[in-house]
């Protein structure tokens, strides 16, 4: 088995199977339900799979005021993103200390809560703490705003998997970190994004491979916002630059079935931690890691690691400067190994890529691999009207 530590001291599973899960299933009719958007069920599935280890559900009071304040749970251990189901204040007092079915938007039962506490919250707060700004533009902090204004915090289980988008992609922790002992990888880079993979993401993900065993890509995919590339067209462009330009037997490609939050540092924190529950012993942090606009600075999600006593989070952060392409090295680099100015560096900012692609022109290839850049220009095309009747 993968010897990499979990989170806490196991690997969370609150799935549920066989008898148990009947038994469960046959209480859950009788039980009040809780309605979740796509967002809290991803949670709910992430908890109950072991990806947010050691939590084993919704947070209570104490851990949540602990991760905002201090980027720690009441037990001391590092977390750094609340994880919380929101709920409506007229139902808080009647669901509190019992148990409630979890339904998803579909109207299927996907779990059950033990409601062990209902509180109050401040989100002006936990928007500053968290996100660094109130801002309402701000599209983590949005969401945080238009949520319900009370928390039921308490343990989960899960007794039916959400439909999953990529279900060949989809492996729980457990799952990923058996297939890293089978390929025999001691240490592997974990590589979270929200977009496809250009030159500079590929430089750095290379650079990590050449002093680690494994590469898993682990993108995204749960809920992002609206201009970003969706999931199913970014799949089909990991698959095919793995295919052209990777060594397929040194990398393994997964999904990452959560939101994302955009909290840039701490979401930084976050997303390491995750993906250490996955099996990884490292993880790439590049520049403005789960930014958005200009709310974070360029290593502001590298400095925070330092925040945290080395091997207290238990994986190793790779921090790659900001990387472009170089027409005077001719190669990739970064101001930390290139010389020139510059004038002499390719710089497209990623609404310039998008509107490219958009209008069907392929970046150069020094930006982007043109496999890419084709999948990407015929996945964005708007589908003609003749087509949709
Ligand atoms: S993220 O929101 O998922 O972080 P993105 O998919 O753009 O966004 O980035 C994935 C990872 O690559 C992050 O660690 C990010 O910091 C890094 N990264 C993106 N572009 C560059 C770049 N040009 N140079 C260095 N690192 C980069």
């Amino acid at each position: 088995m993968n010897a990499t530590p979990t989170h806490g001291a196991k690997l969370v599973n609150r799935v549920l199977e066989g008898e148990k899960r009947e038994e469960i299933l046959h209480q859950l009719a009788g039980l009040p339900s809780l309605h979740l958007s796509w967002r809290q069920l991803s949670d709910l599935e992430m908890l109950a799979v072991g990806a947010y280890s050691p939590l084993e559900g919704f947070m209570c009071r104490e851990d949540y005021l602990s991760v905002v304040e201090t980027m720690r749970l009441a037990s001391k251990v590092p977390w750094s993103l609340p994880v919380t189901l929101s709920i409506q204040p007229e139902i808080a007092r009647k669901i509190e200390g019992r148990r409630v079915g979890l339904v998803g938007p579909d109207g299927v039962t996907y779990g059950l809560m033990q409601v062990e506490e209902v509180y109050t919250y401040d989100k002006e707060k936990e928007a500053r703490e968290v996100y660094r700004t109130t801002d309402a533009q701000h599209p983590g902090v949005a969401c945080l705003m238009a949520q319900e204004g009370w928390l039921a915090g308490g343990p989960i289980y899960l007794v039916n998997r959400p439909p999953s988008p990529f279900p060949e992609y989809h492996l729980d922790p457990a799952e990923t970190r058996a297939a890293f002992a089978a390929r025999g990888w001691k240490t592997i880079v974990g590589f979270q994004t929200r977009n496809p993979i250009h030159r500079a993401h590929e430089y750095i993900q290379k650079c990590a491979l050449e002093i680690v065993d494994g590469l898993l890509i682990h993108p995204l995919v749960g809920e992002t916002k609206a201009d970003d590339i969706p999931a199913a067209i970014r799949m089909l462009s990991y698959q095919v630059l793995i295919e052209k330009y990777y060594p397929v037997e040194r990398v393994m490609l997964a999904i990452f079935p959560a939101a994302m939050r955009y909290a840039g540092p701490r979401e930084a924190i976050f997303h390491a931690l995750v993906r250490k529950n996955y099996g990884c012993t490292h993880f790439i942090v590049g520049r403005d890691h789960a930014g958005v606009g200009n709310y974070y600075g360029t290593y502001e999600a590298q400095q925070i690691f330092s925040e945290f006593a080395p091997g207290e989070l238990g994986i190793t952060p790779l921090f790659f400067d900001h990387t472009f392409y170089c027409y005077a090295c001719g190669n990739l680099a970064s101001a930390k190994t290139c010389p020139h100015p510059p004038e002499r560096h390719l710089l497209l900012s990623g609404t310039k890529v998008r509107e490219m692609l958009r209008a069907g022109v392929i970046p150069p290839p020094e930006f982007s691999r043109p496999e890419v850049a084709r999948i990407l220009i015929s996945g964005l095309r708007p589908v003609p009207m003749a087509r949709i009747w």
